[in-house]
C-alpha cells in the first residue's frame, strides 16, 4: 500500500459520490490509502473520508489534469448507469473514460483501473453494456496505457438503493422475478468490491478485463437466491413471475418519457433485457489466483447484515 517513498499511495478516484465509488472510497481510506477524488457535488461525498477534492466534471479536461497530477494510481468509477439513449451512456462511459485515460498517459502514465461491468461481456444486450464494452476496447487501444477493467456483477450492500427495494419486498415475503426463474447471475458485496480494488492496487501489473464475485460457484438462480433469502430473513418468501407485459409496458412508457423530457429512468426495455439475460455468471479465478484476493462476505451473511435496514 506504500508508494516508492514509503508514503501511503495516493489514489485518484472518480465516482465517490455514487454507490460503488462511495464504497471504494470508504474501503481504501480504511486501508490507509490517501485519496484524491473528483466530484461534481462534493457535499455528496461519503462522510468521514479525508480526501483531497477536485471539484468538476469528468468531461472537463482541465479538472482531469488536477485530478491525476502526482498520483500513484487511478481508479475510475464514475459512470452513467441509467439513461434512455446510447448517447447519454456514451458521453460519460466512453468519452469521459477516454479523456481521463489520455490525461493519465500525458501526466506520467500510472496504472489505471476502470470499474467496468459484467454487462461489457454482452455488449449487444443494452446501450449501457455497449458503452462499457466500448470504453474497455478504447482503453485497450490507448498506446502506452497500463490498464485493467473490473467487470463487477450486481453489487449489493447497505448503500444499494435499487436492490434494497427488491429485498424489502422479499423481507415482506414476496419476490417478483423479472425473467426466467432459472437464469443465473453472480453477486458481490460492496465491501468486497473495495477489497478487490485494494488487491489490484497491490498488483497493478495485473492488466486487462477481469471478473470479481463472491466466489459462489456458478452464481445463483433467482430460485436459489430466494431460498437463501428465506434463511437470512427467517421467513417464507413466495416467488412470483409476473407476466412480462406488466414490466414491458411501464418500461416502454418510461423510455418514451425520458426521451421527451431528458430524465434518466431506472426501468427501460434495455434494462429489462439485461435483467432477463440468462447468464450473468462471473469467473473470478484469474484475478484471485494472481492477486491472492478473496471476498470476505457470502450472500447469506450479506443479506443478514441488511435485515435491520429492511424493516
Ligand atoms: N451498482 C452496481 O451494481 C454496478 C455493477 C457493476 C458495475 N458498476 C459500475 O460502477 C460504476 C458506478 O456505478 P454506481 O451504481 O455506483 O452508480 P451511481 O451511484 O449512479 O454513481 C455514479 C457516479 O458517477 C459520477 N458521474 C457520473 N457522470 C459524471 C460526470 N460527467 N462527471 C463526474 N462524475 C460523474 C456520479 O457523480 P454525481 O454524484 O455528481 O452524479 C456518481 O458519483 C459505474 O461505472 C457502473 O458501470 C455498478
Amino acid at each position: 500500500m506504500t508508494s516508492g517513498t514509503d508514503r501511503p499511495q495516493l489514489v485518484a478516484l472518480t465516482g465517490a459520490t455514487g454507490y460503488v465509488g462511495g464504497a471504494i472510497a470508504r474501503g481504501l481510506a480504511g486501508r490507509g490509502y490517501r485519496l484524491r477524488v473528483l466530484a461534481r457535488s462534493p457535499e455528496r461525498l461519503p462522510p468521514g473520508i479525508d480526501a483531497d477534492v477536485v471539484t468538476g466534471d469528468l468531461l472537463d479536461a482541465g479538472v482531469l489534469d488536477a485530478l491525476v497530477a502526482g498520483v500513484d494510481a487511478v481508479v475510475h468509477c464514475a459512470g452513467a448507469t441509467r439513461g434512455a439513449t446510447q448517447h447519454h451512456f456514451d458521453a460519460v462511459n466512453v468519452t469521459g473514460t477516454l479523456r481521463l485515460a489520455h490525461r493519465v498517459v500525458a501526466r506520467g502514465n500510472v496504472p489505471f483501473l476502470l470499474i467496468s461491468s459484467l454487462a461489457a461481456r454482452v455488449p449487444q444486450v443494452s446501450a449501457y453494456a455497449r458503452s462499457k464494452r466500448s470504453a474497455e476496447d478504447l482503453l485497450k487501444r490507448t498506446p502506452g496505457l497500463q490498464w485493467a477493467a473490473m467487470r463487477a456483477p450486481a453489487v449489493y450492500g447497505p448503500g444499494s438503493d435499487e436492490l434494497l427495494a427488491v429485498l424489502r419486498w422479499m423481507n415482506r415475503g414476496w419476490f417478483f422475478v423479472p425473467g426466467d426463474i432459472d437464469s443465473r447471475f453472480s453477486l458481490i458485496h460492496e465491501d468486497d468490491v473495495a477489497s478487490a480494488v485494494a488487491a489490484w492496487l497491490e498488483h497493478p501489473e495485473f492488466t486487462g478485463p477481469f471478473d470479481v464475485d463472491d466466489q459462489h460457484p456458478d452464481g445463483y438462480s433467482w430460485k436459489e437466491f430466494a431460498r437463501i433469502a428465506e434463511e437470512a430473513f427467517a421467513r417464507r418468501i413466495r416467488v412470483v413471475q409476473p407476466p412480462g407485459i406488466l414490466l414491458d409496458v411501464p418500461a416502454a412508457v418510461s423510455q418514451f418519457w425520458a426521451r421527451c423530457w431528458g430524465t434518466r429512468p431506472a426501468l427501460t426495455p434495455d434494462k429489462l433485457r439485461q435483467l432477463r439475460f440468462p447468464d450473468w455468471v462471473c469467473d473470478e479465478r484469474r484475478f484471485s489466483e494472481q492477486t491472492g484476493w478473496r471476498p470476505a462476505i457470502d450472500i447469506k451473511q450479506g443479506l443478514e447484515g441488511l435485515r435491520e435496514q429492511l424493516k
